[in-house]
């Protein structure tokens, strides 16, 4: 029989009531993947029995923590990460982000693009994605393969454009694009994959008519699916979506008319969301993926995230690669801090967001963002161990520890100084899937 993994040490979580709870001197037993227990260090030294479980014992400066969660990036984005930011939103997406993403009808070029985009994610401590893929059916299933070889747990999605898109890059009707969307939800599901799961991703409501978007509403009730889009993320775009749907009320009309407004839908951006569309998002249990490092690189707005937490909006982050330039969730979280410091200084009453609040929205957060917090997000008993091992004294450690540096100060230094050279194993069910033997394009730094 397989022992108890028991992990001894200091362990940082989000809990309900906590946005940052540290555990000192604790416990957590891992049996199959799963968190089987969580308790003081003194308590499980009372039962610790060698036959059953295998100690591994953290040293000091380093913790353990759940696995980030990046509820918003473009797979096929990645060549153009840190590139052509010299443009708005929709003149972006038509020199930089179309040509790119229409390469994709080449498998060998999307595959290994694939490979470097999940490898990359992973050492840098994603252990869950939400992924926009193309409108290219095989290059998708070929980025669920690459997710299960590497070991990443991640929803998938198959990017949906049928209006107001080039001819070289837009599917030919609303039958192909929802007969295409069928075959990838069930080639996913039929294929089974622990920890890849298909999501309906209809791009915005400027590249989807109203009959697709129905459909895929349709689609997405039926087969209870996840669902992501992009809502209000620049002034430019709302004001276009207002003139091709007049009928509507507001942006989130366009898609909650089409069912594609769930407890499974999650938003990205929703910078110039309304009080009411707020509201709706709220009742709906939907939720709004912030990209910070996105929408200060191509200049779309602040977003604030403070209002939207008291409003007890599900926020998660998202690195929107390759509007945002890093895939790094922890640029996302060190962003998310300065985007809410330039709101208090422009309204010093405005109260901003901390390393507390951006730590929870890359775990917790995340989790209920994408309506998977029954599995992951935090060191809950019954959960699957997605974690991270961070040592802040490992070689190449940029993050200097002082005497007095509280356990809360080693998690701030490390969410401010630390980068991936922290970040020393992997967990995806209990397993660390940096470990694995994968295809190696992508050199180590
Ligand atoms: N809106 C529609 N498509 C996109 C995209 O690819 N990136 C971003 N940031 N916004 C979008
Ligand atoms: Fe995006």
């Amino acid at each position: 029989m397989a022992k108890t993994q028991v992990y001894c040490g200091m362990f940082v979580h989000s809990t309900k009531k906590d946005y940052m709870r540290i555990l000192q001197n604790h416990a957590i037993g891992v049996k199959e993947g799963k968190i089987v227990f969580v308790e003081e260090m003194i308590k499980f030294q009372l039962k610790a029995n060698e036959k059953e479980h295998e100690v591994i014992k953290l040293n000091n400066n380093e913790f353990l923590m759940p696995g980030m969660i990046d509820t918003h990036i473009h797979a096929p984005q990645y060549p153009n990460a840190g590139k052509g930011l010299d443009q708005g939103l929709l003149e972006w997406l038509n020199k930089y982000t179309f040509p790119t993403e229409a390469k994709f009808k080449e498998l060998e070029f999307a595959k290994n693009t694939y490979r470097k985009i999940v490898r990359r994610t992973l050492e840098n401590g994603t252990t869950t994605a939400s992924y926009y893929g193309t409108i290219h059916i095989d290059a998708c299933l070929a980025l669920c393969d690459i997710i299960e070889e590497n070991g990443q747990r991640a929803l998938v999605g198959k990017v949906n454009m049928n209006a107001n898109s080039p001819d070289y890059y837009i599917e030919e009707s609303v039958d192909v694009s929802v007969s295409e969307t069928k075959k990838f939800v069930d080639e996913v599901l039929q294929k089974k994959y622990p920890r890849v799961l298909p999501i309906i991703t209809p791009r915005f409501a400027i590249s989807c008519s109203q009959q697709l978007m129905d459909a895929l509403g349709l689609l997405a009730i039926e087969k209870d699916l996840h669902v992501q889009t992009h809502i209000s993320e620049t002034e430019d775009e709302c004001e276009m979506v207002g003139k091709l749907y007049p009928e509507c009320e507001d942006y989130l009309d366009v898609y909650d008319k089409a069912g594609l407004i769930r407890n499974k839908t999650v938003l990205g951006h929703g910078i110039y969301l309304s009080d009411k569309e707020r509201k709706k998002i709220k009742q709906k249990g939907a939720s709004i993926s912030h990209c910070p490092n996105s929408n200060l690189s191509i200049r779309s707005g602040i977003f604030n995230a403070r209002q939207c937490l008291s409003e007890g909006i599900k926020v998660g982050l998202g690195t929107d690669v390759s509007g945002g330039y890093s895939p790094s969730m922890m640029d996302a979280m060190r962003t998310a801090i300065h985007v809410s410091n330039m709101l208090t200084i422009k309204d010093r009453t405005h109260k901003p967001i901390t390393h507390r609040e951006v730590f929870m929205m890359a775990t917790y957060g995340g989790s209920q963002a994408l309506a998977i917090d029954h599995l992951v997000g935090n060191f809950e008993v019954g959960k699957e161990f997605d974690a991270l091992l961070v040592s802040l004294d490992c070689p190449g450690s940029q993050v200097d520890i002082f005497d007095d540096d509280t356990p809360e100060d080693l998690v701030q230094k490390f969410i401010f100084l630390g980068d991936n050279r922290n970040i020393q194993k992997v967990f995806v069910n209990g397993e660390d899937v940096l470990q694995r033997k994968v295809p190696d394009v992508c050199p180590k730094a």
